[in-house]
């Protein structure tokens, strides 16, 4: 199957292949052309060039998209999120307009564990429904590689329930989806006032059943204050390790909690969050250039916590990556534009700054920057085609306006009919 994508008024996110990342000025640097057309192949971006280079109006080809003057980019990742729950957590909406804090909410045993609770009572089918239709919730809202984590089973056998249904989604969506084993999100039930044992469970029975069926790419912790330690955070890593788990961290939400070092320490591909950090945090992250720090505006907005130092790391010469967080307690929206339009906004990333976060440096995030992420031949044709815009700030600056007219996931057109199964 071979697409020929005509009449393109700007492309932007083009990268030379290798690059797997930006940081520091690189990432106020987009790569654009004017006056475009690209070529897809087999669900992958085969060529780009000038309109007025090519003789073709697309004759020989089996599809001819005319782009009508709207620009096209590459598709969002989100590296980020939680979206394999049960039901939602509107309840707890009251109790934080009434001005409880995350940590009330869960401390009052809702949370969390309010979600494990609905999951725990409800059926593997179910779930997989109600997950997939926020996959394609963010998928028409132009995502197109996705990371889902585990973390609301919270037993072995619920645990396995989110990981399976992770996997029915991989394999039914064209997303690029990797999906992390979150089994330390908080203690469950049956080990209340017993966190050594709990940690010891996930180490001793949870990874060694997630790893013998396969079900996880990554490994991740809630190293936070009232959730779990950098102690226990790293006999968790190490346990993972021996199942080749790569990390990546919830760190330093709440608290400076030593996260983002015990992340880095151990190979993390990504510390998330990052709403609390100091001067030590940058200076371990710039000894640590394998691991993306990874901040989650849509959490900061709508739990009322500080935005991250954004523009802090990026001086200092890091790079930044952005994701939704995805989930029914911090963050119930995947809308990766909104994500950029608040980094703009609340973090003072440049337009630039904020689309490498979301789509190259948010690729790197969850391991797939080699094939996914930008405008580069050989890569997924993962394509956002817009609307005719004034320009590429309006994208995050009028940030409700309708301004996608296609979306191509891995080269085929994505549509609300071809999605209702
Ligand atoms: O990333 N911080 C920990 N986990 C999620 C929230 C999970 C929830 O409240 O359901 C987050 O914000
Ligand atoms: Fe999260």
């Amino acid at each position: 199957m071979r697409t020929f994508i005509k009449n393109i008024g700007t492309i932007y996110g083009i990268l030379p292949e290798g690059v797997m990342k930006k940081e520091g000025t690189e990432m106020n640097e987009v790569l654009s052309m004017d006056n475009a057309h690209i070529t897809v192949s087999d669900g992958k971006i085969e060529s780009f060039g000038k309109m007025e280079e090519i003789s073709t109006e697309g004759e020989g080809y089996d599809e001819v998209i005319d782009a009508g003057g709207g620009f096209v980019m590459p598709s969002f990742c989100d590296s980020h999120t939680h979206i394999v729950y049960a039901g939602c957590r509107d309840g707890e909406f009251r109790d934080k307009i009434d001005g409880l804090s995350y940590e009330e909410i869960a401390a009052r045993g809702g949370g969390i564990l309010n979600s494990a609770d609905l999951l725990h009572r409800t059926s593997e089918d179910e779930l997989y429904r109600q997950s997939a239709e926020r996959a394609r919730e963010v998928m028409l809202m132009g995502t197109g590689s996705l990371e889902i984590k585990s973390g609301y089973g919270l037993t072995v056998e619920d645990e396995l329930k989110m990981l399976r249904v992770i996997r029915r989604l991989k394999e039914d969506f064209p997303m690029e989806i990797r999906s992390t084993f979150l089994g330390a999100h908080a203690v469950g039930r049956a080990f209340a006032g017993r966190q050594a044992d709990y940690v010891d469970h996930v180490c001793n029975e949870m990874l060694p059943a997630v790893a013998a069926e396969g079900l996880a790419d990554f490994v991740d912790v809630f190293c936070d204050k009232g959730f779990f330690t950098p102690e226990e955070t790293v006999k968790i890593l190490e346990a993972a390790g021996r199942y080749g788990l790569v990390p990546k961290i919830h760190a330093n939400e709440l608290a400076i909690s030593g996260g983002v070092q015990a992340g880095t320490a151990h190979g993390a591909l990504s510390v998330d969050h990052l709403e609390q950090t100091g001067p030590e945090e940058i200076e371990d992250l710039k000894k640590h250039r394998h691991t993306m720090p990874t901040m989650l505006p849509g959490a900061s907005f709508f739990s009322n916590l500080p935005f991250g130092n954004a523009k802090g790391f990026i001086r200092a010469g890091l790079g930044v990556a952005l994701a939704s967080d995805y989930n029914p307690g911090s963050s119930p929206s995947g809308n990766m534009r909104f994500v950029m339009s608040l980094a703009c906004i609340r973090m003072r990333l440049t337009p630039e700054e904020a689309f490498n976060a979301c789509t190259i440096n948010s690729a790197y995030a969850m391991g797939v920057s080699d094939i996914a992420g930008s405008i580069t031949p050989g890569k997924r044709a993962d394509l956002i085609i817009t609307r005719t815009l004034p320009s590429f700030a309006f994208i995050p600056y009028s940030h409700q306006t309708p301004f996608i007219s296609r979306i191509l996931v891995k080269g085929q057109t994505v549509s609300i009919p071809a999605l209702q199964k």
